[in-house]
């Protein structure tokens, strides 16, 4: 299993590159939009930061030609980028298209397993299978990895399920317990896994009750 950036913060990517915990990065075009720089020069930096390591790109075309075109020109930025293209009819042209290029792709906006299978069919590298989205409308897709895999297992297929859009743990836990390969996760919800309340409350009772000893003893224990 491996864990994705879902920014496109330079700043932030740097920070989390640093833990060593980010296997690559995902961006889309509402991401791109929030920061200062254009998305070009931003999409170059992150390749550089994340160097042989996976970033996605996404296709704002709406047609599977301009798609191509443009997927083209986003790949040429450098080797480690993945064009992202829509889970739709259009998106579905233009990976047979950049298939035939050998460049890598991610399928977004799936919210369907069989939308995901027939990409992954097409020779998708990614399909990106998103949790968050759903759940803000209550429509209860908290199966949606584990029924994607079921297919993806009996297919045997090697396009892999990147499980994107979380805006919880608990939305986190799911994927990795129902077998996403890929868990793309927003800076913020990486800040709420270690931030978690009970962790924090425990710490300020233990040092509330380390006060309680002596400062000689305390000296002794913290002296390094
Ligand atoms: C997926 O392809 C997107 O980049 C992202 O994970 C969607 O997240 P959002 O639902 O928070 O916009």
């Amino acid at each position: 299993m491996q864990i994705f950036i879902d920014t496109s913060n330079i700043d932030l990517i740097t920070k989390w590159n640093q833990t060593g915990i980010i296997d690559g990065v995902t961006t889309n075009p509402a991401l791109l939009s929030q920061e200062a720089e254009d998305p070009i020069t931003i999409l170059s930096k992150i390749s550089e930061i994340m160097e042989d390591r996976p970033v996605s790109a996404q296709v704002t075309a709406s047609n599977h030609k301009d798609m191509f075109t443009q997927g083209l020109k986003l790949s040429a930025i450098s080797n480690n980028i993945i064009i992202k293209l829509p889970a739709n009819f259009e998106g579905f042209q233009a990976l047979q298209l950049l298939n035939n290029e050998n460049i890598k792709t991610n399928i977004t906006l799936c919210f369907d397993p069989v939308t995901a299978s027939l990409f992954s069919s097409a020779g998708a590298t990614y399909v990106s299978m998103i949790l968050g989205r759903t759940d803000d409308f209550n429509l209860q897709q908290s199966s949606l990895i584990e029924r994607t895999k079921k297919i993806f297992i009996n297919s045997k297929t090697e396009t892999k399920i990147l499980a994107a859009s979380f805006r919880s743990p608990h939305q986190v836990e799911l994927a990795m317990a129902q077998g996403a390969d890929v868990l793309t996760i927003p800076p913020s919800t990486m800040d709420m896994v270690f931030n978690n309340p009970l962790t924090l409350s425990g710490l300020g009772d233990f040092a509330n009750a380390w006060k309680k000893l002596s400062q000689k003893d305390r000296d002794q224990y913290e002296q390094t």
